[in-house]
């Protein structure tokens, strides 16, 4: 009995220390920025264009604009504050003497009597993007982050130009993080390497997740991200954002003329909904008054600001009609949600209640309109403009269990195009998905797939789709299939009906978004013979294709997953536990999967590895235990 207690505390334990780890999995806590950062950054409006006085007025204004009491106050300098060359005969980085006749400890100083922080722009290459000679601290890491610390600076943003051969990215961002946190001030780390690595939340502050951003609505899949790309591109990421460490889809554009009032409110929204730094990137001495209603609006400011730090995501996708969700606090009960619409023109949009996880009775209150809208049952709707997003608050008094997954309400016509003639296929061979017999559903539709082939999207809850006549031979034992969700759902795979034998289930994990595609597997029990094929969805899918294999789809491991000692040392114990969770929440294709840790083999890496190696755990120890 009390061996069985032992190891039911010990696994408890495991548990709990696991479920603090994943929490806070490898963000770097040097206690700052421990809700998004907030403030004005000079490049979006006057690139290297900056001087002394420009700056001072532009700290003037942050106060007297009220941007200061709505949470904007770190005042960035980006490129080209440095001298040409940027080192005086000392090595030392020097500002520009005559675009800072006063230098930046007397800029500093102005900056913080006025209740403001400083930040400065660096490279972590020979020289900055604008190529100032000597600019980039490449080697000169702590000897920068000194000066950097002696003016008074608060934030650092690290760009990547000028790499000389050999260079390693980690390495050099690695290297100013630990000269920032000796050069004795806080300062926080803005990574700009224009692309997520999974080593940036252990690194940085915040890190940019996409080139750079262009004062444009939708700049297809160019370098410079519109905004509508940004948001694509940001949301891969939801994971990784946590108190301390941020997603960073680059600066706001509002204010700068090239996007509608719609589309800078849509930009406003969805970096709040996505906890992304709020870093202002217009002329704040000359805004219009629409400007300022998107930047000040503190209900919008409070949505990115939440304690909590969650960054929220896309939970229903439906012919350029979306809808986002990020929980507000930790109690369930109140919710942001984003209805965005990127589309030409205005639609109506639906929140169901089922899409965010609560049920019943639930107040709503339009932040944009700054009214409450009344108490709602089950959904809500808002006509929303062309690029424009409308952004609720939905509060509930009960916090629902429901996880239930999104549900898409499709408001195209559904072109099936189901196969006229009943053939005789082979499980061994790759299923067109769009190549059904019959379906239950008029939703359904074809969609095209990013690589340039056709799929079935617009699924429902409880549809279903026909293959008819699928030769399993000798035995298939399991099931693959390329998908796409930014959710998660459930694959069905049944014989012969809707409800008949259960063969298996293929439990899809979010690939980010509808168009990007991942193979994921499932095993089956064994099927043989001819048999009609049932894929039935709880949840909304893509699907491109499936196929049977004839063997169990184990991952590609070694005899560390079945064993459970990750690091091969010989023993199973705490640090195979925490090179587990290293990997927690990956799945296959996300830079921090690995398959050797997918314990059960399906694609994800969550608890319920983290239960089978736990399970090995406790009987190492008991065995150790004298
Ligand atoms: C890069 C960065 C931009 C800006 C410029 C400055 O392009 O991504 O945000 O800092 O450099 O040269």
């Amino acid at each position: 009995m009390k061996k069985v207690l032992t190891t039911v505390t010990l696994f408890i334990m495991v548990i709990l220390v696991i479920s603090l780890m994943v929490l806070n999995a490898g963000a770097w806590n040097n206690s700052l920025a421990k809700t998004p950062p907030m403030g004005w950054n000079s490049w979006n409006i006057f690139a290297g264009n900056i001087d002394e006085t420009k700056i001072k007025q532009i700290a003037d204004t942050m106060v007297s604009s009220g941007m200061k009491d709505a949470g904007f106050v770190y005042l960035n300098l980006d490129d080209n504050w440095m001298a040409n060359p940027a080192r005086d005969s000392s090595g030392n980085l020097r500002a520009d003497p005559t675009r800072f006749p006063s230098g930046m400890k007397s800029l500093s100083d102005y900056v913080h009597a006025k209740g403001l922080k400083l930040g400065i722009y660096g490279c972590r290459g020979t020289m900055t993007c604008m190529n100032v000679p000597q600019s980039g601290s490449k080697g000169y890491e702590d000897r920068d982050a000194k000066t950097f610390a002696s003016w008074g600076i608060d934030y650092l943003k690290y760009d990547n130009c000028n790499i000389p051969n050999g260079s390693d990215m980690k390495t050099d961002y690695q290297k100013m993080q630990s000269a920032l946190a000796n050069c004795g001030r806080p300062i926080v780390f803005s990574i700009c390497a224009w692309g997520y690595a999974d080593w940036m939340p252990a690194t940085g502050n915040l890190w940019r997740t996409t080139g750079d951003i262009a004062d444009k609505w939708d700049n297809g899949t160019n370098w410079f991200n519109g905004i509508i790309n940004a948001i694509d591109n940001n949301s891969k990421y939801t994971n990784s954002a946590t108190p301390g460490a941020w997603n960073d889809p680059d600066m706001l554009e509002v204010g700068n003329k090239g996007c509608t009032t719609e589309e800078y409110r849509t930009q406003f929204s969805m970096w709040s909904m996505m906890a992304a730094p709020l870093i202002a990137g217009n002329d704040i001495r000359s805004m219009t008054q629409a400007t300022k209603d998107i930047l000040l609006n503190k209900e919008v400011i409070d949505v990115d600001q939440d304690p909590a730090g969650k960054q929220g995501s896309r939970v229903k996708s439906a012919n350029g009609l979306e809808v986002w969700v990020k929980p507000l606090g930790t109690d369930g009960k109140t919710k942001a949600v984003a209805l965005l619409n990127r589309n030409s023109s205005t639609s109506s949009i639906t929140v169901n209640w089922s899409d965010i996880g609560i049920t019943g009775s639930a107040t709503v209150r339009d932040l944009w309109a700054k009214a409450d809208k009344g108490s709602f049952n089950g959904s809500y709707t808002a006509s929303v403009p062309s690029h424009g997003t409308v952004l609720v608050k939905i509060s509930t008094a009960q916090t629902s269990t429901s996880t239930s997954a999104p549900t898409l309400t499709p408001t195209a016509t559904p072109t099936p195009t189901p196969t006229a003639v009943v053939t005789q296929r082979s499980a061994f061979s790759k299923l067109e998905a769009e190549s059904y017999n019959s379906l239950n559903s008029t939703t359904i539709q074809t969609v095209t797939t990013v690589n340039g082939g056709s799929g079935i999207g617009y699924i429902n809850n409880g549809n279903y789709l026909v293959f008819n006549k699928i030769d399993f031979g000798s035995g298939a034992t399991s099931f693959k299939a390329l998908v796409a969700d930014s959710g998660t759902a459930n694959i069905e795979i049944r014989l012969n009906s809707p409800t008949g034998t259960l063969a298996g289930t293929l439990q899809v994990a979010s690939t980010s978004d509808w168009n990007t595609y991942q193979e994921q597997t499932c095993s089956i029990n064994k099927v043989t013979g001819v048999n009609d094929v049932y894929l039935v969805f709880s949840g909304a899918v893509n699907i491109d294709w499936f196929t049977f294999a004839g063997t169990v789809n184990t991952p590609t491991s070694t005899a560390a997953i079945f064993t459970g000692d990750l690091n091969n040392d010989g023993v199973v114990n705490m640090a195979d536990v925490i090179i587990l969770a290293g990997s927690f929440n990956s799945v296959r294709g996300d830079t921090k999967y690995n398959p050797l840790y997918d314990a059960n083999g399906d694609g994800s890496i969550n608890m319920a590895d983290v239960v089978i190696i736990a399970g090995k755990f406790n009987s190492v120890v008991t065995k150790t235990a004298s």
